[in-house]
């Protein structure tokens, strides 16, 4: 943070810090930027008797201009007329212009006497109009050219509706939000193992049976034993219903994406009609989260069915994609099934893969014979992919390069960058969420065209989406919550050109964005006054380093535990530990406001801040602060894994090598802490083995434990070490290896998370 370095009184510094006054900035704080933007002086002022100007050649955009007045009516009271002449001034004109390039793309000449909004379609004008609803505050527009369009065709959020049900109007909401971030499509996950949310009138049990589950889980997944609130919950919208979302969506340029699930996710619909299913048994809309073991067989009835599902869905849907799911369809039914192995051999399939392959080219078949494209998740690669499929690259970018370099559009939606259900902050208070941490500037760092894509392959990144998966999102409230502002920064890094991209510029916009957002009923979260923290070791002391996303506001800290006030010291720069600490702090906003409450313990063992070397780096989306978060003093969340403390490693082993010092130290315990969480994949390690050496090269082994268990979260091991004067320590944790068939994440390698290696 730049302004923590400065010494001068805040309010000399605030100004300093600003890249324009603050009366100036917050009038172009627009988001996402446009392309081009350049300030002009002056403001056009609305009045009563201002005119909408749509002139002749200009008819294909009435609808857009009356939409533009409904607009003014809601920011501003006024009624403005649409009329086909100007009058002498305060003209709002709408002028189509065939020059523009492409149908999103428009120009803004915003001057004291008139506003002019040009475009080449429908479509450029309506991006226009948003623009001017955040340019507009207190009756005026602050006077600007803007030349803007997409950097990509495909700008899309995804919304879970099964796990909980979200209204038509609620869906409208969430679509008003997404239009007005530019973002243009909306992917409704319509159906999935905890219910059925669209009415299909020739199979009229999906929705009696397969909308409606007995109750729903208590808390998160990795709470055991697992409880249920036995309470009935369901939902589905009618088709004129759905009717009237594709419409609404239409008038807001949304296109939706339905995506129906399968072979997998099945559970409901199998629920209504189990004769689908490999095992016939009478099944129930399932209550648990994760992924359910029961999926469609791939006989002829089943794809009878999914043709005629298929069939209602793009009667009600005009949009070219189909989305049909193909991911998490677990293979243990398919592999004891005696008609899913004699249609393997029938068919010279090699596997249950090939299997799933032949499942969605059947399904790819149908579609395209209805004039229209599928749309599925990575694991559609498994087994080759169908010919014309689009790809949404979601366990990774791996996906979406591998489609993209077969020459097939692929959509990027990394767990990594784009999950919204993950947390957005580590701060304790944080409300539930299923694990993994996705800060906003994690979000916004994200570039959806991989480094390693070149040439044509490029283009067949169509773009960047964010999903928003709702076991632990039962209302709006947190729904805002989990998607405000980490969809400003999705919408961003979607519409604006990659080499504008400047996250301090963003952030410095988000403030009054969010109060914009506020004012339009929008719970968002903002963690612009958290402090951010960065603690690791460096050179056997800890570094603490704070900051936050605002750009005002000072930082005061205490290291006894007590609590800061705007008089404790001034952070001005990294702390430096050698000893046990209690770290106290708190951002205090320019209008005396203090951000949220930070603290923590800092706690020193014979290996804080010694220097770590790791034989398998941990994976990218699960590299806590560094590697030396493991030596740095702090514990991790007893709750969650995806904090700056916890190391995940997909498949490999934990294999650190610790450099204790010249002088050897006298060890008597290593004690570990791993992290269970099944549903997501993470499991406990096989074994744990300790060995020293003197020279960093020859390691004799000490200490070897086996069959590590544990009911809670996170799993404590102590090994007792006869008193040893160490100078080299090397621990291994092996990994669980590939999950067994029955338990999550089945025929997958486990992960595993290692915490704070505490020596004593
Ligand atoms: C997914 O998150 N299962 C696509």
């Amino acid at each position: 943070m730049r302004f923590f370095l400065c010494f001068l009184p805040l309010f000399i510094c605030f100004s300093a810090c600003q890249k324009t006054s603050p009366q100036q900035q917050a009038a172009y704080d627009i988001i996402p930027l446009p392309a081009s933007m350049t300030p002009q002086p002056g403001h056009f002022v609305l009045e009563p008797g201002t005119r909408i100007v749509l002139e002749k050649e200009a008819e294909s955009l009435r609808e857009v201009a009356l939409y533009f007045a409904s607009v003014i009516h809601e920011i501003s009271g006024f009624e403005l007329k649409v009329k086909d002449k100007a009058a002498k001034k305060n003209n709002i004109i709408f002028q189509l212009d065939e020059k523009i390039a492409g149908d999103e793309a428009y120009h803004l000449s915003l001057s004291a006497s008139q506003i002019i909004i040009q475009s080449r379609s429908a479509r450029g004008a309506f991006y226009a109009i948003q623009t001017l609803r955040q340019l507009y505050a207190d009756q005026q527009f602050p006077a600007v050219e803007i030349e803007d369009a997409p950097r990509f065709p495909y700008r899309g959020m995804h919304l879970d509706v099964a796990r909980h049900f979200f209204d038509v109007a609620a869906v409208k909401r969430y679509i008003d939000q997404l239009a007005f971030h530019k973002l243009n499509h909306f992917h409704w996950h319509l159906t999935d193992d905890q219910g059925w949310r669209i009415e299909i009138k020739k199979y009229p049990k999906l929705t009696e049976i397969g909308a409606f589950r007995k109750g729903t889980l208590i808390g998160h997944y990795n709470d055991q034993p697992h409880q249920f609130d036995g309470k009935r919950y369901g939902g589905f919208y009618t088709q004129e219903e759905i009717k009237e979302v594709v419409a609404y969506a239409a008038s807001r340029f949304v296109t939706i994406v339905p995506e129906i699930e399968m072979p997998g996710h099945a559970q409901a619909p199998l629920a209504a009609y189990p004769e689908l299913g490999c095992t016939g048994e009478q099944l129930e809309v399932w209550q648990l989260w994760g992924v359910s073991e029961n999926v469609y067989c791939p006989k002829e009835e089943t794809f009878a069915f999914l043709e005629d599902v298929l069939t209602e869905v793009m009667a009600l849907f005009p949009g070219k994609y189909i989305h049909i799911g193909g991911d998490e369809s677990p293979k243990t039914q398919w592999e004891q099934n005696a008609f899913c192995q004699e249609l393997i051999r029938r068919e010279g399939l090699k596997d249950e893969h090939e299997l799933q392959s032949y499942f969605i080219r059947r399904i790819e078949r149908f579609v395209n014979s209805q004039g229209r494209r599928i749309i599925g998740w990575d694991e559609i690669l498994e087994g080759g992919l169908a010919p014309n499929a689009t790809v949404m690259s979601w366990r990774g970018i791996s996906g979406g390069i591998e489609a993209a370099q077969s020459g097939h559009d692929v959509i990027m939606t990394p767990t990594s960058h784009c999950y919204l259900d993950y947390y957005q902050s580590d701060h304790p208070d944080e409300p539930l969420a299923i694990g993994g941490f996705i800060p906003l500037e994690k979000v916004y760092g994200y570039e959806p065209i991989p480094a390693e894509l070149e040439g044509a392959a490029r283009a067949h990144v169509l773009g960047a989406q964010a999903n928003l998966w709702t076991e632990y999102i039962p209302t709006v409230e947190k729904l805002d919550y989990m998607i405000f502002p980490r969809l400003c920064a999705l919408a961003e890094l979607v519409w604006s050109p990659a080499d504008k991209r400047d996250f301090d510029h963003f952030a410095q916009r988000l403030s009054p964005h969010l109060d914009r957002l506020k004012g339009m009923g929008i719970h968002c979260a903002n963690h612009l006054y958290d402090l951010n923290a960065a603690i690791q070791p460096q050179a056997g002391k800890v570094e603490v380093k704070l900051n936050i996303h605002a750009k005002e506001g000072s930082i005061h800290y205490t290291r006894d535990g007590s609590e800061p006030t705007p008089q404790s010291p001034l952070y001005e720069g990294p702390l430096q530990l050698d000893s046990s600490a209690y770290i106290r702090a708190q951002a205090f906003r320019a209008d005396g406001k203090p951000g949220r409450a930070w603290e923590q313990k800092i706690v020193f063992h014979k290996a804080t801040g010694k220097h770590i070397q790791l034989t398998h780096q941990p994976h990218d989306k699960y590299k806590g602060g560094g590697n030396g978060s493991v030596l740095n003093g702090v514990l991790g969340s007893d709750e969650r894994y995806g904090d700056a403390e916890w190391l995940g490693f997909d498949g490999n082993d934990f294999e650190a090598m610790i450099d204790m010092g010249q002088d050897a130290a006298l060890i008597k315990a290593v004690h570990f802490r791993f992290f269970k969480g099944e549903g997501q994949w993470i499991y406990l390690p096989a074994e744990i083995h300790i060995l020293t050496s003197s020279d960093g090269k020859e390691f004799k082994e000490i200490a070897v434990q086996e069959e590590i268990s544990g009911e809670n979260k996170v799993v404590e091991v102590t090994m007792p070490l006869h008193e040893l004067a160490v100078r080299y320590l090397k621990i291994i944790a092996k990994n669980h290896g590939t999950i067994a068939p029955g338990r999550q994440g089945a025929g997958n390698k486990a992960w595993l998370f290692v915490d704070e290696l505490r020596v004593y």
